[in-house]
C-alpha cells in the first residue's frame, strides 16, 4: 500500500484529565508530526492510555482540545474520529477467517469489492498465506500483524496502539517491533505507540515522549533523550545512568569544571543545566557503556584528559557481548560499567582497584535540586 493520507499529524493543547480530585495527565502541550512513528514510554500508571484515550475519542478531556490536521476534533464521537485503535488484546473475531477479519471494516461500510485492498493488507503484514485460517490458528505476533491489518484498511490518518506487544513473549515482542516499523514506514500513516519498554520505545519511535506522574518530562529523538536526559527521572529511566554528586569549580568556560569526591572532572558546558554557577552542585552523568577500567596499578597508562575516578569493582557480571561491572567509588553510589568482550581482562575481577576514565564530552549536567534515584528500578509491570 503507498496512499499517503495528508493531514494526519495529532496536536493536543492544553490536554488534561481528572478523576475526581486525581489527576492522571496534567495540561499537556502536544503536537505529533505527519508521517511519524511517536511513542509514548512511562511506567505503568504514569497516564499513557488516558492520553491515547483523549485522542480516540473514549474519553473527555478535563481541559484542552485535540486536532486531527487543521480539524478540532475534540468533541467528535470516536467513531467520526479518522483513527484506529490497536490494543493489547487483539480482539480478533475467532469465527471468522483472517480475510474477513480483516475485511470487517470495508464490509460495514458497504464496501463491495474487498479483494484488491484485503490482499494489500494482507501482502503488507506477511499473511497471505493465511488469509484463510482462523484467529486461533495463529500465533501471538501474527494475531497482532491481523490487528493492525484490520485497523489499516479503514485509512486512519492517525493509528494508536496500546502496549500492542505486551502479550509477547520477548523474541516475538522484538521482532513485531521491526516489523512494525516497516509496516509504518511503508504506509506513511502517524503511528502513536504507548509502552512501558523503553527500549520497544526507542527501537521504532523516531520520537519518543518519556511520561511520569501524568506529565511529559521529556520530548525528543531516541539518541538524543539517551545522551542529553535532561531530568534524572529520564537519565535513570531509558537505560541506566551513574549520577555523581559534584561542586561546581568553574563555570566560566566551554567546559565546566567540577570536584566529586575530591578529584576534578569535566563535561561539555553545553551539556549541562542553564544555572550552572561555581559553588553550586551539579550531577554529574555518564553512561555506563562510555566508561572504561583501568587496573590501578596501570593507572599511568590513562590518556590525560579523561575524566578520572578510583573505585574498586564488587560485582562483575558476563553476559556474552559485554561484562558488566558494579564498581564502588568515592565519587558516587555503585557506578556501573559495561565493558565489550573484545578481549580477556583477567585482573577485573571483584576486589580489584581500578581507575574508571571516560572522554569528558560523554558527560552530562543535571539540575542537583532533583531525587538522584528518580525513575530507578521502575518496576515493569503489564497492564
Ligand atoms: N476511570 C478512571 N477513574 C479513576 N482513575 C483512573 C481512571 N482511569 C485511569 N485512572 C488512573 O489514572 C492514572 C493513569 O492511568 P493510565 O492512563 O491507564 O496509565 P498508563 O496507561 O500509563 O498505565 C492511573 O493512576 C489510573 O489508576
Ligand atoms: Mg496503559
Amino acid at each position: 500500500m503507498t496512499e499517503k493520507t495528508e493531514g494526519g499529524d495529532v496536536r493536543l493543547s492544553g490536554i488534561s484529565k481528572t478523576y475526581g480530585s486525581f489527576t492522571a495527565v496534567h495540561p499537556l502541550d502536544l503536537t505529533v508530526p505527519q508521517g511519524s512513528f511517536f511513542a509514548l514510554l512511562g511506567a505503568s500508571g504514569c497516564g499513557k492510555t488516558t492520553t491515547l484515550r483523549m485522542i480516540a475519542g473514549l474519553e473527555d478531556p478535563s481541559t484542552g482540545t485535540v486536532s486531527l490536521g487543521a480539524r478540532d476534533v475534540t468533541a467528535l464521537p470516536p467513531h467520526k474520529r479518522p483513527v484506529n485503535t490497536v490494543f493489547q488484546s487483539y480482539a480478533l473475531f475467532p469465527h471468522l477467517s483472517i480475510r474477513e477479519n480483516i475485511a470487517f471494516g470495508l464490509r460495514r461500510r458497504g464496501v463491495k469489492s474487498v479483494t484488491k485492498q484485503v490482499g494489500d493488507m494482507l501482502d503488507l503484514v506477511q499473511l497471505g498465506d493465511f488469509a484463510h485460517r482462523k484467529p486461533h490458528q495463529l500465533s501471538g505476533g501474527q494475531q497482532q500483524r491481523v490487528a493492525v491489518a484490520r485497523a489499516l484498511i479503514n485509512h486512519p490518518q492517525v493509528l494508536l496502539l496500546d502496549e500492542p506487544l505486551g502479550a509477547l513473549d520477548l523474541k516475538l515482542r522484538r521482532q513485531m517491533q521491526l516489523e512494525l516499523k516497516r509496516i509504518q514506514t511503508e504506509v506513511g500513516i502517524t503511528f502513536v505507540h504507548v509502552t512501558h519498554d523503553q527500549e520497544e520505545a526507542m527501537t521504532m519511535a523516531d520520537t519518543v515522549a518519556v511520561m511520569n506522574g501524568g506529565r511529559v518530562e521529556q520530548l525528543g529523538a531516541p539518541a538524543e533523550l539517551y545522551e542529553n536526559p535532561r531530568t534524572t527521572f529520564v537519565a535513570n529511566f531509558l537505560g541506566t545512568s551513574n549520577l555523581i554528586e559534584a561542586e561546581v569549580v568553574d563555570s566560566s568556560g566551554d567546559e565546566v569544571v567540577v570536584t566529586a569526591s575530591g578529584g576534578k572532572l569535566r563535561l561539555p558546558a553545553d551539556r549541562c543545566p542553564d544555572a550552572v554557577r561555581a559553588g553550586g552542585r551539579l550531577l554529574v552523568g555518564v553512561r555506563p557503556e562510555k566508561i572504561s577500567l583501568t587496573a590501578a596499578d596501570e593507572a599511568d597508562s590513562v590518556a590525560p584528559g579523561r575524566n578520572a575516578v578510583t573505585g574498586r569493582i564488587v560485582d562483575s557480571s558476563f553476559i556474552g557481548v559485554s561484562t558488566q561491572y558494579v564498581v564502588e567509588s568515592p565519587a558516587g553510589r555503585a557506578i556501573e560499567v559495561y565493558a565489550q568482550n573484545v578481549e580477556h581482562r583477567a585482573g577485573l575481577v571483584p576486589g580489584a582497584e581500578v581507575v574508571l576514565h571516560w572522554n569528558p564530552e560523554h558527560t552530562f549536567g543535571l539540575d542537583a535540586a532533583q531525587d538522584i534515584t528518580a525513575g530507578v528500578e521502575t518496576v515493569e509491570e503489564t497492564p
